[in-house]
């Protein structure tokens, strides 16, 4: 399973890329205004740096909400670098836009993904990545990972190449249910690729470990 960082935030990019687990980053209009970027240049200016930081997929969305539009948008997006993925969102004219730009060698994913339908219809259109909002869906009290197995199931009976992409995730838990469930790609804030890290008995066992190889040492090196 891939792992991807949900965040437009450079410091976050870096500390995951630092780890050495990065395989790519996905941004929204969201994340982007939590970053306090402004106009289209800017916009522009920080995709760029995002790709400069991490030699993986970049997905970048559009902000039109019809077809002319989005196509127009996303042409613009995919000339920044070419590891930009245009993130489409899961409606009628997005359909529609997704099948443009696999027409035309540009690569999408296909955002706002909440049943197994539109995940049909994503993966016919030829999207790169199929996003499912896991946490989201968990909030409106179904299981979100249900969805995921439904779609791994689907997706490998009608030999489907668009990758399953669990977005929306809120834990270490819904990342590891994920690669259990064979999502291909796992977009994730840091916080949760950090849980992944966390045991109390990691923590105990080297807090021992440390505390012998002191009275190793002392005992090695003579006293003054
Ligand atoms: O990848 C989609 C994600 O950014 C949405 O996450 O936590 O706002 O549901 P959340």
């Amino acid at each position: 399973m891939k792992f991807f960082i949900d965040t437009a935030n450079l410091a976050q990019i870096k500390e995951a890329h630092e780890l050495g687990i990065l395989d790519g980053v996905t941004t929204n209009p969201s994340l982007m205004a939590k970053e306090g970027i402004k106009g289209e240049d800017a916009v522009m200016e920080h995709y760029k740096k995002i790709c400069e930081m991490v030699d993986g997929d970049v997905s970048a969305e559009v902000i039109s909400t019809d077809f002319a539009n989005m196509v127009a948008e996303g042409k613009v997006l995919a000339a920044i670098h070419p590891n930009i993925v245009v993130k489409i969102p899961m409606i009628k004219d997005g359909v529609k836009a997704m099948k443009w730009f696999t027409d035309n060698g540009i690569r999408t994913n296909c955002t706002l993904v909440f049943s197994a339908g539109q995940a049909i219809l994503a993966a016919k259109v030829g999207a790169a990545y199929v996003s499912p909002f896991v946490g989201r869906i968990d909030d409106s009290t179904w299981d979100g990972m249900e969805l995921i197995e439904q779609m791994a199931h689907i997706y490998s009976l009608q030999g489907y190449k668009t990758e399953i992409l669990a977005a929306s995730i809120r834990s270490a838990l819904h990342i590891v249910k994920a690669a259990e469930l064979g999502a291909d790609v796992c977009t994730c804030p840091l916080e949760s690729i950090l849980g992944l890290l966390k045991h109390p008995l990691t923590d105990i066992g080297l807090a021992k470990f440390l505390d012998d190889a002191k009275k190793m040492r002392s005992e090695m090196v003579p006293a003054r």
